[in-house]
């Protein structure tokens, strides 16, 4: 019953951060037909690759054979989800809780945390979409977006009056996917047959990790939005954690599969860097949210980049007549900057460091 009316309010009033009316489906939330989700021509797959970390524990030297599975979905989907993964599930919840009521709070509050400066280090964000004429289409959806790393910033940059139950359940979340992270990052290393620690050290010391809360309110017509565009992240790897709602969907081989909602998983997505560093061995996944005319949504992503003075291209172990070098080195910051300029259209941002075919760097 308390389940029910919360769920009633919440589709009854959801505001947006900065708008002046609950959210409706106005024509600026409608996509051109072309950008349309298409329901009917998603897909699902029993294929949809889940690694068990706990064989690990149990058989310390099967490290080599989990790398070897992680490395196949990356190289055929560039996403896998991880199960047995050794994050307390309370963790997990209590994040889920903390974003859940971070996005239930009264849009006058959450106001001074909205921002369209992509500068701003801490903020809310309604993505869009620049459509041609130059018009925005917005996405249904709601983004928190904060460092996750020094921990104090983002403890001293929620505003005071709301954030404790956030702070403190990031907190602990944030020690646990760091940890998580460098045992995958490790994996992926042995995967790609480098030194376990290779990924690590090249991603450099003070990476970049930015996260992000999602909000997707329930939509009357999914037909006609998204929660959030199909993009690739730009970061290196993704640690998704979702609600027991699905909504995302992975592309492979132009087809679009929906994520299932797997009780204690979390997703894991390849994204740009990786792709870079392995030469295009390893795919960046191109995902995006649906929305759904029930429930909303919420998830956390937890993105771990390379220091934006680390110079990033195809690792020279892996580059030989046969695999000639794909992308030419750069600076992750180009690459961020980069990105900022493309915000808003269609992002094909590694496309920019693509060789000619061929050519050496
Ligand atoms: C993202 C993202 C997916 C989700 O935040 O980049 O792809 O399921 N999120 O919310
Ligand atoms: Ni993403």
């Amino acid at each position: 019953m308390n389940f029910n009316l919360n769920f009633f309010k919440k589709m009854k009033s959801f505001q947006l951060a900065n708008e002046s009316s609950p959210l409706s489906l106005t024509p600026q939330f409608i996509l051109p037909e072309h950008k349309r989700p298409h329901l009917s021509e998603v897909t699902s797959l029993d294929s949809i690759p889940i690694i068990d970390l706990s064989y690990i524990d149990e058989n310390p030297c099967s490290s080599l054979e989990v790398a070897h599975k992680i490395s196949k979905a990356c190289e055929e989907f560039g996403f896998f989800q991880i199960v047995n993964h050794g994050v307390p599930e309370q963790i997990c919840n209590k994040m889920m809780k903390a974003i859940d009521d971070l996005f239930e709070l009264p849009a006058e509050q959450r106001d001074i945390l909205f921002s369209t400066d992509h500068a701003k280090n801490i903020k809310l964000v309604n993505y869009y979409l620049q459509v041609e004429g130059g018009e925005k289409v917005k996405m249904w959806s709601e983004c928190f977006s904060h460092p996750w790393y020094p921990i104090h910033d983002v403890i001293q940059l929620l505003p005071e009056n709301f954030g404790a139950q956030y702070r403190e359940a990031f907190t602990e979340y944030a020690k646990e996917i760091d940890a998580l992270v460098r045992r995958l990052l490790s994996l992926l290393s042995i995967g790609l047959g480098l030194e376990d620690d290779y990924l690590l050290k090249k991603l450099g010391e003070q990476p970049r990790l930015r996260a992000q809360a999602n909000f997707y309110p329930p939509c009357p017509d999914p037909e006609l939005t998204l929660g959030l565009l199909d993009h690739t992240d730009s970061n290196a790897l993704t640690v998704l954690l979702q609600s027991q709602v699905s909504g995302l969907q992975v592309n492979k081989d132009g087809k679009w599969i929906s994520v299932p909602s797997i009780p204690n998983a979390f997703v894991i997505n390849l994204a740009d860097q990786i792709q870079v560093l392995s030469n295009g061995r390893y795919k960046s996944v191109n995902h995006r949210v649906v929305t759904n005319k029930a429930r909303s949504r919420v998830s956390m992503a937890m993105f771990y980049g390379p220091n934006p003075d680390t110079i990033i291209g195809p690792i020279q172990e892996l580059i030989d007549e046969e695999h000639p070098p794909r992308y030419r080195n750069y600076r992750f910051s180009e690459f961020l900057e980069e990105f900022f300029n493309q915000q808003g259209t269609r992002r094909m941002i590694k496309e920019v460091f693509e060789l000619p075919f061929n050519q050496a760097v």
